[in-house]
């Protein structure tokens, strides 16, 4: 079982431009089918935790608190954790956690519901950075577009020196380089 923060990032380090939007990621030619490998990842996955803006993306683009099944149709039924300090709308028969809980403690709470399976750090980066600062993130996997944007939302804004991260896996899927880190983690803070 492993803690892998999976995502797409551009060029220059950013998960999304400083108004939260992707479409410079979607526009890629043959984005559509490079995001399609995203099946093998999610079976081997247990339960997934992202940050509010994260989830207030989700809701405002895929809509589906308004569309019944949409949510499942990405996660399935896997427990899902909101990192929050707001009241924010949940999407009926989804398995939602809002908290605002000790990441350690979350994190004890998805790898019972996980199982033998892994946990997906969606992002955003400093949230996927406080699981690092308590010694919990194992990999990294990032999808890197041909886009730089300049600013906006950072990939992992903290100090990982090459003591702690061992290049594990490279390949190519269309115009993506997706590159796999093993993280060697950190004594807590
Ligand atoms: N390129 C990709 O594939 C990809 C992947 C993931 C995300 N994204 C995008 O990247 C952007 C990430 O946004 P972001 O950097 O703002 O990160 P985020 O993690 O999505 O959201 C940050 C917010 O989460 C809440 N939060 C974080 N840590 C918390 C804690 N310990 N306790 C309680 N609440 C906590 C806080 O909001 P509150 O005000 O609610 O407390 C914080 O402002 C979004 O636009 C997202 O859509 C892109």
């Amino acid at each position: 079982m492993a803690t892998i923060y999976y995502t797409a990032t551009s060029l220059d380090g950013y998960l999304a431009t400083t108004d939260h939007s992707l479409d410079w990621l979607f526009e890629v030619p043959g984005a559509a089918e490079a995001e399609s490998g995203i099946g093998d990842f999610m079976a081997g996955i247990g339960a997934l935790v992202m940050g509010s803006s994260t989830y207030d993306w989700l809701l405002e683009v895929e809509k589906p608190h308004e569309k019944p099944g949409a949510w499942q149709e990405s996660f399935g039924e896997r427990p899902s954790w909101v990192f929050t300090h707001r009241d924010l709308p949940a999407v009926p028969h989804a398995d939602i956690r809002f908290t605002q809980a000790p990441v350690d403690q979350v994190h004890a709470e998805m790898t019972a519901a996980a199982g033998d399976r892994d946990i997906w750090l969606m992002g955003g980066g400093d949230l996927v950075g406080q699981f690092d600062d308590a010694g919990l993130l194992d990999r990294v996997m990032v999808s890197i577009a041909p886009v730089t944007l300049g600013a906006g939302a950072p990939l992992l804004p903290r100090d990982i020196r090459s003591d702690r991260l061992t290049l594990t896996g490279v390949s190519q899927v269309g115009q993506f380089a997706e590159l796999s880190y093993d993280v060697k983690p950190k004594a807590a803070t």
